[in-house]
């Protein structure tokens, strides 16, 4: 069988097994190329298989030679169905760590649910003993809560008012006006529940409790600010709320991890395609401008680029670990900057249909976007047979 992309809305249905093998094997070859970390060596990372978590645990496993365990939710290939990208991401991370002589294992199933958290503890206890980092990278449209069995749904809209703007259909180029209507309170609480810092904290709590986090751990969770443009829907919409939640989870977490000298961070990351990302509505036309002018300022950063950094230059850099004034690392310093914004609000004011293909960068976010189902990467021959039944190492 010949693999290829399979659209459907926001979505690809398919994706290639050699290709999603070449993302992992070019991001380690990065990570490699910037030197060694001395940085956590037993790490645990919670959505681990595709975005930022998946660069999480590349970093952690070839920048400083970390065993890895990492959960996520991903499908296995079936008989004329290809797998999930996580599922062949995390398949092609496994064979290179364990050809690199590096521990790492995975649990596949629901993060949220007791049974992948006690999983998940009994592999450490078995293993590993303690961890010393936990990433928290999760990023669900549902989260089935553990202890009230409440399916909780998080939505992407504005609060209080209908909000306006353009937006680009990336698979066409169309600019249009797209209106969202406000959410309801209901529609905070379950974005909060899903996106929050609440099942963070279950599972630091449930790691805390068994004995499984190693002196001075350190966990850090995801999180999002953006520009104005995209305030209404994104920080001070349902999601935002969200994310305010998490950030504040983050001192709970800190409080509870005294005994250890733990600490939590949240760090703040750039806006990039991922499988998250590109649903939300006019971020995919914000993005596109974004990486116009970043790579046009030779500051552009993917995944990798971005968790490298954190790593590097933040979390194992000179102590104190910077923040900012709410104590969060800012890995989005160069997004953020002045002259890059000023510069994406003047093209945001000029984008059409027609204008875009100029001013924008609709080809690389294409780009970006067919990558994360393993198409479109130099090196692989996307004309051969590639029906391959791949199995993850230590699930299969
Ligand atoms: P992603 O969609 O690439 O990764 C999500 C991960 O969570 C995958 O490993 C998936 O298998 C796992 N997952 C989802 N539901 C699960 C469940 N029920 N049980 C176990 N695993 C589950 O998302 P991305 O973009 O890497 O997001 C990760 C975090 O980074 C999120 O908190 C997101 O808000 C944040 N972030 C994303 C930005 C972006 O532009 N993409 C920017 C800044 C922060
Ligand atoms: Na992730």
């Amino acid at each position: 069988m010949i693999i290829e992309p399979r659209m459907r809305g926001f979505i690809c249905l398919t994706a290639h097994p050699k290709g999603c093998e070449q993302n992992v094997k070019n991001q380690i070859k990065y990570v490699q190329s910037k030197g060694h970390i001395e940085g956590a060596k037993k790490v645990l990372v919670i959505g681990a298989s595709t975005g930022f978590g998946l660069a999480s645990r590349i970093t952690s496993a070839f920048g400083a030679d970390a065993a890895t365990i990492g959960v996520f939710f991903e499908k296995p290939p079936l008989e004329g169905k290809t797998a999930s990208p996580g599922w062949y991401n995390s398949a092609a991370f496994e064979n290179e760590a364990h050809k690199a002589g590096l521990y790492a294992k995975s649990v596949n199933g629901d993060a949220f649910s007791n049974d992948v958290k006690r999983q998940t503890l009994d592999l450490i206890k078995a293993d590993l003993g303690q961890v010393d980092l936990v990433i928290y990278s999760l990023a669900s449209p549902v989260r089935l809560h553990p202890v009230t069995g409440v399916l909780h749904r998080s939505v992407l809209k504005p609060i209080g008012q209908t909000f306006t703007n353009k937006t680009v259909d990336f698979h066409t180029g169309n600019v249009s006006e797209v209106s969202i209507e406000p959410c309801t309170d209901e529609d905070i609480a379950n974005t909060i529940a899903v996106m929050g810092g609440e099942d963070w904290a279950m599972w630091m709590e449930a790691l805390k409790s068994e004995n499984l986090l190693a002196e001075g751990a350190t966990t850090v969770a995801y999180s999002y600010i953006g520009p104005s443009l995209t305030e209404a829907v994104y920080r001070k919409g349902t999601i935002g709320r969200a994310k305010d939640h998490l950030e504040a989870t983050a001192f709970t977490i800190t409080d509870s991890l005294k005994s250890v000298g733990g600490q939590a961070y949240v760090s703040v990351n750039k806006a990039l395609v991922t499988q998250a990302s590109s649903a939300i509505p006019v971020i995919p036309l914000y993005i596109s401008l974004l990486y116009k002018i970043m790579k046009e300022e030779g500051i552009h950063e993917g995944c990798i680029e971005q968790i490298q950094r954190l790593y590097q230059d933040r979390l194992y850099a000179d102590k104190p670990v910077p923040t900012d004034e709410k104590g969060r690392i800012r890995i989005d310093d160069w997004e953020m900057r002045e002259d890059v914004q000023a510069k994406v609000a003047k093209l945001w004011l000029e984008a059409t249909t027609e204008s875009l293909s100029a001013i924008g960068d609709l080809p690389g976010y294409k780009n970006d976007f067919l990558n994360l189902f393993g198409f479109e990467f130099e090196g692989v021959d996307y004309k051969a047979d590639a029906n391959e039944m791949v199995g993850i190492s230590s699930i299969d």
